[in-house]
């Protein structure tokens, strides 16, 4: 399904559930929405779960230039109008928690609960910021298939690396990213800003999930964002590294079954 949002065409997934409780998810870098295909089946008894790919992902259009973590929460803001959605609970995983920070920030009136998942508040550091451009390099002049070589092993739990088939899924979805939309990804998480502020703002009940072998949100960072939300308790996922939806779904949809059941519809 696709629609045009803010003048690009915003390619969804969603159930057909639309009666149900509204549960928006947003992915990861550099994935898309194919990363909430357990999500999209396991909690369709409980809420009409919406997974768009961002703008520069997946199979929505890749506009020129860099793309801000306020211009996807914009876009998801239209994509909830398009549906006709007034309120929904929003997760994000990883960059896409980035974006529900964001979204926080600019609708906070349209947000009944709220996840982070493998995730974090705070901005890149230096570092992590020439990281950022080293990458953008790299993809520009070997392509987006670096990213695939680069980052599963950061991305999976060393176990969930070895099974072919959550890693070459995983690898699936990062080699059909275009190199433009990457790039345009990357510059916006380096330049996006400190949310740590934000997260005592958070004033709907709230979930913080982490895998336990994830080394690029460890689980200290998880237990520190959590502690920082009122109404939030970390879960801290075993058998999962940085993408817990898809290494170890019943975990993390058991998680999600309770957040809909707090969030005020
Ligand atoms: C992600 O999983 O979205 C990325 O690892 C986030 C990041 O690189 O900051």
């Amino acid at each position: 399904m696709e629609a045009v949002i803010n003048g690009a065409r915003l390619a969804y997934q969603a159930n057909d559930k639309a009666g149900l409780p509204p549960l928006l998810l947003v992915h990861g870098f550099p994935l898309d929405s194919g990363m909430w295909e357990a999500q999209l089946t396991g909690l369709a008894a409980q809420a009409y779960v919406i997974a768009p790919d961002l703008r520069g992902h997946g199979r929505s259009d890749v506009p020129p230039g860099p793309c801000t973590m306020d211009q996807h929460a914009d876009d998801l803001a239209g994509l909830l109008d398009y549906l006709g959605v007034q309120k929904a609970i929003v997760v994000g995983l990883s960059m896409g928690g980035y974006v529900a920070l964001a979204f926080w920030r600019r609708y906070a009136a349209r947000v009944a609960g709220f996840g982070l998942i493998d995730s974090r508040a705070n901005a890149d550091t230096p570092e992590g910021r020439a990281a950022r451009d080293a990458t953008i390099q790299r993809i520009r002049e070997r392509g987006v298939s670096i990213l695939a070589e680069e980052m599963l092993p950061r991305l999976l739990a060393p176990e969930n690396l070895r099974n072919e088939q959550i890693a070459g899924a995983v690898r699936d979805i990062i080699l059909r990213q275009s190199a433009e939309g990457m790039i345009a990804s990357l510059a916006a998480m380096r330049d996006r800003e400190d949310s740590t502020a934000t997260l005592p703002t958070i004033n709907v009940p709230c979930i913080v999930i982490g895998g336990e072998d994830d080394v690029i949100t460890p689980p200290d960072v998880i237990v520190a964002t959590g502690e920082a939300i009122p109404d939030a308790r970390p879960i801290i996922v075993v058998n999962a590294g940085h993408l817990s939806p898809i290494e170890n779904p019943v975990e993390v949809n058991m998680a999600l079954r309770e957040l809909l059941a707090r969030a005020p519809f």
